[in-house]
């Protein structure tokens, strides 16, 4: 448990006005604190990236899906819409197939009252489909828009337990398979 991981902190929400780049902020100093010297953070935002057409397996996102390749563990920045996850979310996913094999998820979510966990509800089935283990701590964040300062960072103390819990559950896992990975190829 010494080895050094990586994990790729992929930001779900692209539309004009998001405020998933703060929260992804965010999330991201929650790393600075504590037991977490030895991670390497990739953060992804998808608006950055050419958004996939073709759904067949990384053709068309070569780099997306070669940056969740490298990871050893990834957390999904989502907003809840109409009870559910954003629609380019699911294309990224999809579009980047294998590389989720093996690697363990965790959420960090935000809407309204629900704090963005009916997204993450949706979100569990499409990775166990894809062999990926989500972890069971989530972060939520309800009316996170309240919690943004005059410069758009967010403060959210009273989720920092749930980070951080989130966060350890990732580690064991990213270093569990990292290892099973490297012992023997994953074959679904
Ligand atoms: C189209 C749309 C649908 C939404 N539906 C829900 C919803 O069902 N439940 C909820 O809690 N919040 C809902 N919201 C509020 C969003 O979760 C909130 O605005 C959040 O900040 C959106 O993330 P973003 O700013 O990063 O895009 C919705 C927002 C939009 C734009």
């Amino acid at each position: 448990m010494t080895a050094s991981w990586t994990l790729a902190v992929v930001i779900g929400s692209v539309r004009e006005g998001r405020i998933g780049h703060s929260v992804a902020r965010w999330f991201v100093d929650q790393l600075r604190c504590g037991e977490h010297t030895d991670v390497r953070v990739d953060l992804i935002d998808l608006a950055a990236l050419d958004l996939p057409q073709d759904l067949s397996g990384g053709g068309d996102t070569p780099e997306l899906a070669e940056r969740i390749g490298r990871a050893d563990a990834v957390v999904i920045v989502t907003p809840e819409y109409n009870r559910g996850y954003p629609g380019p979310l699911k294309s990224a996913i999809d579009a980047v197939a294998s590389p989720w094999a093996a690697k363990p998820v965790g959420f960090v979510a935000y809407g309204g009252v629900s704090g963005g966990l009916r997204a993450v509800e949706q979100l569990r089935p499409v990775f166990a489909e894809l062999h990926a283990v989500t972890v069971q701590a989530v972060v939520a964040l309800p009316h996170a828009w309240d919690s943004l300062d005059a410069d758009g960072a967010l403060h959210a103390p009273r989720a920092g337990s749930a980070a951080a819990a989130m966060l350890r559950q990732l580690r064991w896992w990213a270093h569990a398979l990292q290892d099973a990975r490297t012992a023997s190829p994953y074959r679904a």
